[in-house]
């Protein structure tokens, strides 16, 4: 059966028990197939994957003053929750094998800004970042690493899935991600108290009185029934999908192999989900200006790489610690884009586009 067909046969069980509400068997059921896939012992189903960013901070007690260090480059959803918690964000930049979080920039930024109450650390477009090296190093130096999985579910790092590498995982179901239950998110826990806890404040913190009693602010973050049916429904065909995704990177890389681009890479041990074709265009090259330009003619979507945090006007005045003398992230935002990479497109779509491209060279 395709996804749609489980979906609806999910959704429609939903109707019929009436179950509209955000819980249900739906909820549970899509959790349960969350930890299966992950190895995490426990996930939350949630509005979005910015909503566990949230509740990972506040579980780690976050607050008004603290610091939060964050990857620079990645979607603003990364760093707005610390804000929504009154922290303050420090930039991190890039390193150049996985465009992840480098590490030699997060040991300095220890040294420049002391022990954050954490860091959070994303896998860009799906890839997954230096682990190990963070790990250890949040480890040594007293905080936690909150992984930021919303691009990478099925995405692998050492055989273990990306999302399940830290206390605390974040992962989202919004509309362009590799799943999608049109909105919605998760969070993976490593413990059971913090996953109740966090269910708590999804559900407006209620204590258990017979009355509504209420002893900590609490969040409407809880996702529904109907959107875990589909959710549930699209994690029978997640495998296939990370499958074609990786077969469109392949098919790109192959197509594109006599034009001067540089290939998002995956460290030797990770493997990605390839939830995005990203490359770099060369230096002195044609700018991604232009190549987006060439291939909107051809009535072909291609976007920038996201923008810098570092660059972005809201955060002008949070401090960026870079890798190198000149940020990594910067050069990867000036040179790189992220081609169609949907897994209903044929072979011969994804020829058009590598020719399309070529021809900017
Ligand atoms: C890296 C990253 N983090 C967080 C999010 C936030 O997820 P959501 O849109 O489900 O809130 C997204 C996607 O939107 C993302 O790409």
């Amino acid at each position: 059966m395709s996804a749609e067909g489980y979906e609806l046969a999910y959704i429609r069980d939903a109707f019929e028990k009436n179950w509209i509400a955000p819980l249900g068997e739906n909820v549970n059921e899509f959790e349960a197939a969350l930890c299966g896939f992950t190895g995490a012992p426990h996930a939350v189903a949630l509005s979005s994957g910015t909503a566990a960013l949230h509740l990972a901070l506040l579980l780690l007690g976050v607050g008004a003053g603290d610091t939060v260090f964050c990857q620079d480059l990645t979607f603003a959803a990364t760093a707005n929750p610390i804000v929504y918690c009154g922290a303050k964000p420090v930039f991190i930049d890039s390193e150049e094998d996985s465009w992840n979080m480098s590490p030699a920039a997060l040991e300095r930024a220890f040294h420049e800004y002391g022990v954050p109450k954490a860091v959070i650390v994303v896998h860009l477009y799906g890839n997954p970042a230096k682990m190990e090296e963070l790990l250890s190093l949040c480890t040594r130096y007293g905080t936690v690493l909150i992984e930021d999985a919303a691009e990478a579910l099925g995405s692998v790092y050492r055989g273990i899935p990306c999302g399940a590498l830290c206390r605390f995982g974040v992962l989202s179901f919004n509309g362009n991600k590799i799943i999608t239950t049109s909105g919605g998110g998760a969070l993976l826990c490593g413990d059971g108290e913090e996953a109740k806890h966090a269910l708590k404040l999804a559900t407006q913190a209620r204590e258990p009185f017979p009355w509504y009693e209420h002893e900590e602010i609490g969040y409407n973050y809880r996702l529904s029934n109907i959107a875990a049916g589909i959710g549930r429904g699209q994690m029978r065909v997640l495998a296939d999908r990370v499958e074609r995704k990786r077969e469109i990177y392949e098919l790109y890389r192959q197509l594109l192999q006599d034009v001067p681009v540089l290939m998002q890479q995956e460290l030797p041990d990770a493997v990605s989900n390839r939830w995005l074709t990203a490359l770099l265009l060369p230096k002195g090259g044609p700018a991604p200006d232009e190549a987006i330009a060439a291939l909107r003619k051809a009535d072909i979507e291609a976007r920038h790489m996201w923008k810098p945090m570092h660059m972005q006007p809201v955060f002008a005045n949070a401090p960026f610690v870079g890798a190198e003398e000149s940020a990594v992230s910067e050069m990867l935002f000036s040179r790189g884009i992220c081609l169609p990479g949907d897994t209903k497109l044929t072979n011969d779509d994804i020829g058009r586009v590598a020719e399309t491209l070529k021809s900017v060279f």
